[in-house]
């Protein structure tokens, strides 16, 4: 179903309060600052990120709220609703899971001059884990605002970015590029961001909800990012860049014809950035049928070219592109699993989206789930008044 401001303001709030409400229970006192962090849809512009390539991101209504405040021993107590209960860091058997993105923001964050001593942290997250919404990114940039309210001084909007894109890589083990991150931390409610991955500048592309919707469909296959397909895959662009002699892959206009995997990427990362900005360009004279197109030909290149769709996407995308109503359909995020997105005619969403899960459902057996979103704005913190 379409959702409007109002109801995105309100899902925001309830998550906000909730996060409040649950960190006084656990730790006896009130927070001394709460943060909020959307998860991100990718509309265009995937597995491009690494090689300095074009994205077209926007933050979607999910959120990651923390709650927290400073403690005086110098020990991190973080807990959160999907866990259940509150952990100190260092103690826990269990440092391969999500405290590590805890402890990367923080040691990252002290690295970087916000000194909070020890900290309490409650986190609330209406984002999905596992889907490709990137969670782990809305978490870390969350934790990365709060820091920032707490120690009074902000890194600013891509140093923060960056900051959390280090946790994925020197905590998590994931070779992950900035796309998440900096959609995540610096988007602009009413727009997508096209995002430049080399200069870091932004450009707004405002998404008219009017006419039309951005529907998520999640095949709920899961998928994990640490895989090895997505780290093949930067291998084998590197390697295409490499072999072309150029730093990276956005420096190729044209890729020889020859049909071996690094060469097949880097047709993708070439071709997928072109679409990026023509993209762009068909959301900002209202072209919607041209957009769409271009979304279907993104989602072949990642197919047969790139090919790191995968049944389940594949099935969704099909069947997304053959219902009344839609513009056009495309995997995002990292692929093998997870999300489509789809754009659709406003008036027909919520026809498109119900029509959707049951012909994913009646092709592959699977329950998918189909949800409308709007583009809100990136992360922000707030004190707590005592
Ligand atoms: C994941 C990564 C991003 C990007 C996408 C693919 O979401 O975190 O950096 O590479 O996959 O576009």
């Amino acid at each position: 179903m379409p959702v409007n401001q109002s109801q995105a303001d309100d899902a925001r709030a309830a998550i906000l309060e909730r996060a409040t409400a649950a960190f006084t229970d656990r730790f006896g006192r009130k927070p001394e600052a709460v943060a909020i962090a959307p998860g991100r849809v990718n509309l265009i512009g995937d597995h491009t990120d690494y090689s300095e390539g074009f994205v077209l991101p926007m933050a979607i209504d999910r959120f990651t709220a923390v709650a927290g405040a400073v403690r005086g021993d110098g020990s991190v107590r973080a807990g959160s609703s999907r866990e259940g209960r509150v952990v100190t860091l260092g103690e826990v058997d269990d440092e391969g899971g999500w405290t590590r993105y805890v402890r990367g923001v923080v040691d990252l964050c002290a690295g970087a001059g916000l000194l909070v001593g020890g900290l309490d942290l409650w986190i609330e997250s209406s984002v999905p884990t596992g889907s490709g919404l990137s969670s782990s990114a809305a978490l870390c940039v969350g934790i990365a605002t709060l820091i920032e309210m707490l120690a009074g001084r902000s890194l600013g909007v891509m140093a923060k970015a960056e900051l959390c894109q280090r946790v994925e890589h020197e905590y998590a083990g994931v070779p992950c590029g900035i796309m998440d991150q900096a959609v995540i931390a610096g988007a602009e409610a009413g727009s997508a961001m096209l995002l430049d991955c080399r200069s870091l500048g932004v450009e707004r592309v405002e998404i008219d909800e009017s006419e039309v919707a951005v529907l998520v469909a999640d095949t709920r296959q899961p998928r994990t990012l640490a895989g090895s397909a997505y780290a093949d895959r930067r291998r084998a662009c590197e390697e295409a860049a490499g072999r072309l002699g150029v730093r990276s892959l956005r420096d190729v206009r044209d890729v020889p014809g020859s049909d071996d995997e690094p060469m097949r990427c880097a047709r993708h990362v070439v071709t997928e950035n072109a679409r990026v900005l023509a993209f762009g360009e068909a959301v900002n004279a209202g072209q919607w049928a041209k957009a769409g197109e271009i979304m279907n030909d993104s989602h072949a290149s990642l197919r047969d070219d790139f090919r790191i769709t995968g049944e389940s996407l594949d099935a969704m995308v099909e069947c997304a592109q053959s219902i009344d109503g839609v513009y056009g359909a495309r995997m995002t995020g990292a692929g093998m699993g997870g999300c489509a997105v789809v754009l659709a005619r406003r008036e027909r969403a919520e026809r498109v989206s119900r029509e959707l899960a049951a012909a994913y459902e009646s092709r592959t057996g699977r329950i998918g789930e189909v949800f409308a979103v709007r583009a809100v704005g990136g992360a922000s913190g707030f004190l707590v008044s005592s």
